[in-house]
């Protein structure tokens, strides 16, 4: 019975910030987690999370109750905790500034970039959604006042990343660039315990994950790439799961050996996915576990974000996979 906290302090030195900042990022990541998942237990009771919020986010989405409560909860639990700085949000326009205690002003170093909720078209049907989080060290000086600049830092810079999944258990995924490692809550304590420690893809190639509903919006090579999942050859046919909340889709291909599929389509041209707030806590996630994140082009992790809420394509697994997958699109688009 390993616990978070425990597992923390142990691997403290892989860490190349403070061990302070990384029990303070925690204790506002887990306690954001156990309010959501407490609320996702009681949605099926409760109408009060359920449904619209009556407002679109920047996206031009419709946002659900359950959406707004799980932004203002990690909004409000990073706020108090004299580690974060500044928080993008998929849930809002512009970056969130956290001014802090003036007395542990230099304390706040951290950049949060988040999406609280995941998967919100599963919210009322109960089926699994997540959170995704990431954090990068502020760029500009602590004398000067944030700047987007400090938010549109490349992937590789990130120096935690990972996510929540409130599903048949709520689990927390994460990361510090040493392996990926699983946390499973128990309830009726509200403590997260080790139960995946250093989560890899297997070799086994076995599952694609892609809205097949979007086919005839699809690119030749993407179609081509389907096709050769479904051929009966040498391992194939892959099996088809797509649950529709990127968590639940990563978090079972991670254990069972799959690619998530997230291609433009002729509706959405640069993709669905947001590269700041899905893709590149995914896609670091990936890497440390043995696999491989692109756009279909270049590495995830090596795109300069312009915006803060840009969208790319994302394809995202095994290395055999996310690479075969890579040499359809060059061949075929
Ligand atoms: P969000 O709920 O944060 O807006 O994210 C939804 C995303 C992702 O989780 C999921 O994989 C994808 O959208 C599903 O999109 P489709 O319904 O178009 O397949
Ligand atoms: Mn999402
Ligand atoms: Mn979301």
């Amino acid at each position: 019975m390993y616990t978070l906290g425990e597992f923390i302090i142990e691997n403290r030195d892989r860490f190349s910030y403070s061990t302070e900042a990384l029990l303070r990022l925690f204790s506002s990541i887990k306690l954001a987690s156990k309010a959501i998942h407490k609320e996702v237990n009681k949605a099926g009771l409760t109408e009060e999370l359920i449904g619209s919020s009556g407002f679109t986010n920047i996206q031009g989405e419709n946002q659900q109750k359950l959406d707004d409560f799980a932004h203002r909860a990690f909004i409000e639990s990073f706020k108090s905790r004299n580690v974060v700085c500044g928080i993008a949000s998929e849930e809002s326009k512009d970056f969130i500034v956290i001014k802090g205690e003036q007395e542990n002003f230099f304390k706040n170093q951290c950049i949060v970039l988040i999406d609280p909720l995941d998967g919100s078209s599963n919210i009322d049907v109960n089926v699994s959604i997540g959170t995704i989080f990431s954090v990068y060290m502020r760029k500009s000086s602590i004398q000067m006042n944030l700047t987007i600049e400090d938010f549109l830092q490349k992937g590789n810079k990130q120096i935690l990343a990972g996510y929540i999944i409130y599903g048949s258990s709520t689990i927390l995924v994460y990361s510090i660039g040493n392996g990926v490692h699983g946390f499973t809550l128990d309830p009726s304590v509200g403590t997260f315990y080790l139960s995946h420690s250093n989560l890899r893809f297997p070799n086994a190639e076995r599952i694609y994950s892609i809205n097949e509903g979007n086919y005839a919006k699809f690119s030749n090579g993407i179609r081509r790439f389907i096709r050769y999942c479904q051929e009966q050859k040498d391992n194939r046919p892959y099996t088809a799961r797509y649950i529709g909340s990127l968590v639940g889709d990563f978090h079972r291909n991670l254990i069972q050996g799959g690619i998530y599929i997230y291609p433009k389509t002729a509706s959405s041209p640069e993709g669905k996915l947001r590269l700041l707030y899905e893709c590149n806590p995914m896609a670091f996630l990936a890497e440390e576990a043995g696999g491989k994140a692109s756009n279909g082009k270049k590495r995830i992790l090596d795109i300069k974000p312009t915006k803060l809420h840009q969208r790319t394509p994302f394809f995202c697994g095994p290395i055999g996979m996310v690479t075969k997958l890579e040499e359809f699109m060059i061949n075929y688009e």
